[in-house]
């Protein structure tokens, strides 16, 4: 604290100026520097006194703030500002008389007082009283027609009083105001599902998500959207989700049921389902009915850009797939007939899943003898037909079999272009940049070899589209602002952060530092060459230029002699031999008062997994794709026959493609963690935790609130309760910050 007085000005305006530019800029912790600086010099300044209580109250520091204006009010007891603000902190912290005193008195001080009048109102609404409220927020807007925060509650109290109708209008003028809320989007989309207008509502439901793909309840409102709209109303939807499609900033996990769900809106669709997707029958019919119904198919674009773009993670379009497939490698003949782009858009999704489809051995001896075909051509220097590529490249890898420039030039249309440069050239180029890693340090020991091999065969997870955050900000701006809201008291914010990506498996985990927080230079390690180079190759290709890419083991990351002020790493301590040691190990490298964000996985949340290894162990299933894929129908047909935990195995998205399969039950190494194991953890490195950063949404997010204002210890034991009554909560995997405060 001395040193950073020392950089202020003297003067107490010129303190005061500061200090105001710094909690616009929402450096509060500067602020609060420069107010308590102005109030050494001014003890009796009501302003100061003000202004850092709300710059504590940002903060979180509710005692503190309610002290701070509190002080303010003693000076100056009539200033209808401070009166509000005290009344908006005690709402804060549940103290609602006391509250609603205040804001009376801030109104009766100044009528014209809007913000008071909004914070009345909210009280009201707090209490369930909604026609007190809408009164209240009515006067607000008596003086202020477009304040955007009075027509949003107004209209969310006239939701509470069934009038949805008016409620419409005040969120449409609202949008008026700001069209860029997202959260006001999905409201007004909300309300016109109410009333019905599943249509209408599409609209506002897709804004909200360019506007915030990260943000479930978007996503929740727009899933809902879909499924209200009536099968006329689909040809509309499936426009705007070919749009999602192709941005880059939405992640296929989230699209994937408003698509399915679209797709089976289409009576053509659910008829070809019925026919080729079931489960307890195959398909024996003939060919040209094949034909017929692939062209079909093939008239969807919705479709086409799914199968290609992303792995497809509904169990009866993959079986759907899976016979259209054998039907066309079973019957050649009828291979120059195929939809145009059918077969390279199948080939891709193929790709995409790492081969994960069911293959008979009848369909293993067909392949054997085309491919033998087409070498044999190739060698006599005989192109092979697009169509026989494509076929092959939807059972392995084209790598196998082709060199990259056996296609070049403008003969390839742009459909089979789009699925060589995906299974021929960027294979090929990964390979040449596997080159051009830096090897930093040799493997451990013999857990380090295992889980390497594994991932140099399976890299995981091979991504497509990523989320890429283009906004960056300072560290601590980007973590204490909504929705994470991390309290950072005393955060130093280092002015270019070196962050270090533990495990950065294929790139997509390092890409969310290096493109959210400002001056980011990202160090990201991984112990498997393949996996770096897929993520050297797409970082590239997106122009992320600030990640250093270098093979490394974390166990002896400690010989290099580096330090980091962040450090990140999910999903890999759980896959060491001894998780603690590595994390000792990163703890050394993170900076004083640095942090550090850490995935683990849940004992817990794990049921179903631990599941599908004892079906592995017991029909001794080996790591091999042809064991994965046998694995995989052992378990849908389990869970058709009612196992429920293979049941919600199989409607994990990692259940979908080979490597990822791989991941999620054939892992060498897994280690399971609870959240007390994970408290005893973070007291004995020193680390205080901070915040679950994970995509909560619904009740989570109010427990979330509800128990903000408690100690760091007492909200993971409090998470910990929440989690036995709920063991569903941590399925992906605990995902939190912590920060160093203690040298270990
Ligand atoms: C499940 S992947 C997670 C990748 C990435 N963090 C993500 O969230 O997408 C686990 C990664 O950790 C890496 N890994 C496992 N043990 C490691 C070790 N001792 N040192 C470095 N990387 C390791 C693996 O190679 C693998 O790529």
């Amino acid at each position: 604290m001395a040193n950073q007085m020392a950089d202020l000005p003297q003067l107490p305006n010129e303190l005061l100026e500061l200090a105001l530019a710094a909690q616009n800029a929402g450096q509060m912790d500067k602020a609060i520097n420069a107010y308590i600086a102005v109030l050494d010099q001014q003890p009796a300044n009501p302003d100061a006194w003000h202004y850092l209580g709300l710059c504590q109250r940002s903060q979180k520091q509710w005692k503190l703030a309610i002290d701070s204006i509190r002080k303010s009010l003693e000076i100056n007891p009539d200033n209808a500002s401070a009166l509000n603000s005290m009344g908006a902190t005690l709402c804060a912290v549940g103290r609602f008389e006391e509250a609603e005193q205040y804001l009376q008195k801030a109104i009766s001080q100044k009528n014209d007082s809007v913000e008071a009048h909004r914070n009345l109102g909210l009280i009201y609404f707090a209490r369930k009283d909604f026609k007190k409220a809408l009164k209240q927020f009515r006067n607000g807007l008596s003086f202020d027609p477009r304040h955007l925060g009075l027509l949003k509650s107004a209209g969310n109290a006239l939701l509470h009083l069934d009038q949805p109708q008016k409620a419409l209008l005040l969120f449409e003028k609202a949008l008026s105001v700001d069209a860029r809320d997202a959260d006001l989007q999905t409201d007004t989309g909300i309300t016109y599902q109410m009333v019905g207008c599943f249509k209408e509502a599409l609209e506002f439901n897709s804004l909200s998500i360019a506007i915030e793909p990260g943000e479930n309840r978007h996503w929740a409102a727009f899933c809902a959207c879909v499924n209200g709209l009536r099968p006329d109303g689909t040809e509309c939807i499936e426009d705007k989700l070919l749009r999602l499609i192709q941005e880059e900033n939405i992640a296929p996990h989230d699209l994937m049921m408003p698509i399915a769900g679209t797709l089976f809106h289409r009576p053509v669709f659910r008829e070809l389902i019925g026919k080729y997707g079931r489960f307890d029958t195959n398909y024996e019919g003939a060919s040209s009915d094949v034909l017929r119904d692939i062209e079909e198919l093939a008239r969807i674009p919705l479709f086409i850009k799914l199968i290609s773009e992303y792995p497809v993670t509904n169990l009866v379009i993959e079986k759907l797939l899976t016979t259209l497939r054998k039907s066309i490698l079973l019957d050649q003949t009828m291979i120059e007939q195929v939809a145009p782009g059918f077969l390279p858009a199948l080939a891709m999704q193929c790709f995409n899943t790492d081969y994960s489809f069911a293959v008979t051995s009848q369909e293993e001896t067909y392949l054997e003898k085309l491919t033998r075909r087409i070498s044999d051509q190739v060698a006599a220097g005989v192109d092979a037909t697009l169509s026989e590529v494509a076929l092959v490249g939807c059972y392995q890898p084209l790598i196998k079999l082709l060199d990259p420039d056996a296609f070049t030039g403008n003969k390839v249309p742009s459909y089979a272009d789009k699925m060589l440069r995906r299974l021929l050239i960027e294979p090929h180029e990964e390979k040449r940049i596997r080159g051009t890693i830096p090897d930093w340090t040799s493997s451990a020991g013999d857990v380090s070899d295992a889980v390497r091999s594994q991932y140099e065969e399976n890299p995981y997870p091979r991504w497509t589209h990523t989320i890429k955050i283009n906004r960056r900000r300072p560290v601590s701006i980007c973590l204490q602002s909504p929705p994470l809201n991390l309290q950072l008291a005393g955060y130093k914010e280092p002015e270019a952060p070196e962050i270090l990506v533990a495990g950065c498996g294929t790139g997509q985990h390092a890409i969310q530092p290096a493109t959210r927080f400002a001056n980011a230079k990202v160090t990201a390690i991984d112990l498997s060459k393949s996996s770096l180079a897929y993520a050297k190759r797409q970082t590239s290709e997106l122009g992320i230029t600030n990640i250093d890419f270098a093979r490394a083991d974390i166990l002896k990351l400690d010989e290099l002699g580096c330090n980091f002020d962040i450090i990140e790493c999910v999903g890999v301590l759980h896959h060491l031999e001894n998780p603690i040691v590595g994390w000792k190990i990163l703890n050394k490298l993170l900076r004083s008062g640095g942090l550090m964000k850490i995935g683990l996985y849940s004992e817990l949340a794990r049921k179903d997994v631990i599941e599908g290894r004892k079906t592995v162990a017991s029909h001794g299933y080996s790591p091999s794709a042809s064991d994965m894929r046998q694995c995989r129908q052992t378990i849908i047909r389990e869970a058709t026959k009612g196992n429920g935990a293979l049941l919600q195995l199989s409607r994990r998205s990692d259940f979908f493609s080979l490597s990822a399969f791989r991941d999620l039950i054939f892992h060498v190494q897994e280690h399971r963690f609870d959240l007390v194991m994970i408290k005893d953890h973070l007291d004995e490195l020193g680390l205080q935790f901070l915040d679950f950063e994970m995509p909560f949404a619904g009740d989570i997010q109010q427990y979330r609130d509800s128990i903000a204002n408690r100690t760091p210890q007492e909200r993971l034991l409090l998470w910990h309760d929440y989690e036995q009554q709920r063991p569903d909560t941590f399925r992906g995997m605990y995902q939190f910050w912590c920060q160093k405060t203690a040298d270990k």
